[in-house]
């Protein structure tokens, strides 16, 4: 099962798709992390690996005369990858949690970022997973993957949703642009911390035919270990985002 984590910026995208990672760990599922988002570069504190992977960019040798690249022997040039696949350099990985990164902006002026579109449409396009695999992917902020066909290759889009009108707003532009995809979308509520916000959200998302399947609290040790840049605690945030993910592997 592939999942694209989606919403507006800050919504709390990478904080979701690093709870869920850390549950799977914890039910010996594998979870193939894919950091999709080409200007933050802090995924890999928040899953409590040293350094980042170097990025699959890098495997085909930089953004110049892509497709060529794409084209040599390389994983790209097959019609699948599997996990097992990727050369273990372009990793990070630790007790069945794996960290995959397209590529990031690190350069005034070095060109748009379409050959990483590019390549990461083609990656989620290729990737194979088996029984007990699940990738999840950290979606850059807003809604211009969908322009660019990254989502194509994903089975299921999960939206992140904070309190807050604009949140709402990116949710419902990414619910109709996923459904024009075929793709299933569900909403989890994130720094939650009443009752009311809780009704309030799903109601209002329920009126734009978004189902949430998820309510994550605010929790003080997800906001700390973001501000000192450190791995996610386990504490009320981790146990609410393991029922979204019992939810989501039932269904795969
Ligand atoms: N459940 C939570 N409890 C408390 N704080 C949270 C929670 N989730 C996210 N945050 C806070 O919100 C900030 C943004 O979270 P996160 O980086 O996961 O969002 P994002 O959607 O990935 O952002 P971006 O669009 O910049 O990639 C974090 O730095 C943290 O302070
Ligand atoms: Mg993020």
């Amino acid at each position: 099962m592939k999942i694209s984590v989606c919403g507006k910026g800050g919504s709390g995208k990478s904080a979701l798709v690093t709870l869920l990672a850390k549950q799977a760990q914890d039910r010996n599922i594998t979870a193939l992390v894919v950091d999709s988002d080409e200007s933050n570069s802090g995924l890999f504190r928040m899953l409590g690996f040293e350094q980042p992977p170097v990025p699959l960019m890098e495997l085909i040798g930089g953004k110049g005369k892509l497709k060529e690249k794409m084209s040599q022997a390389n994983i790209f040039a097959e019609s699948q990858i599997f996990v097992e696949d990727i050369p273990s350099q372009y990793m990070q990985r630790k007790d069945g949690l794996v960290l995959v990164g397209i590529g990031k902006i690190l350069q005034a002026l070095e060109g748009c970022a379409c050959p990483m579109g590019v390549l990461n449409r083609e990656f989620l396009k290729k990737l194979r997973l088996t029984e007990n695999e699940i990738a999840l992917i950290d979606m850059e902020a807003g809604v211009e993957h969908f322009g660019r066909g990254i989502d194509e290759g994903i089975d299921n889009v999960l939206l992140a949703v904070e309190p807050s009108f604009e949140s709402i707003s990116v949710a419902e532009r990414i619910k109709s642009l996923a459904a024009g995809m075929d793709k299933h979308v569900w909403a989890v509520l994130n720094k939650i911390d009443s009752q009311d916000i809780v009704m309030k959200l799903t109601d209002e998302l329920k009126t734009k035919g978004i189902e949430v399947v998820g309510v994550v609290p605010h929790d003080p040790l997800v906001f700390d270990a973001c501000l000192r840049g450190q791995a996610l605690g386990k504490g009320k945030a981790f146990r609410a985002a393991g029922k979204v993910l019992d939810f989501l592997w039932a269904k795969h």
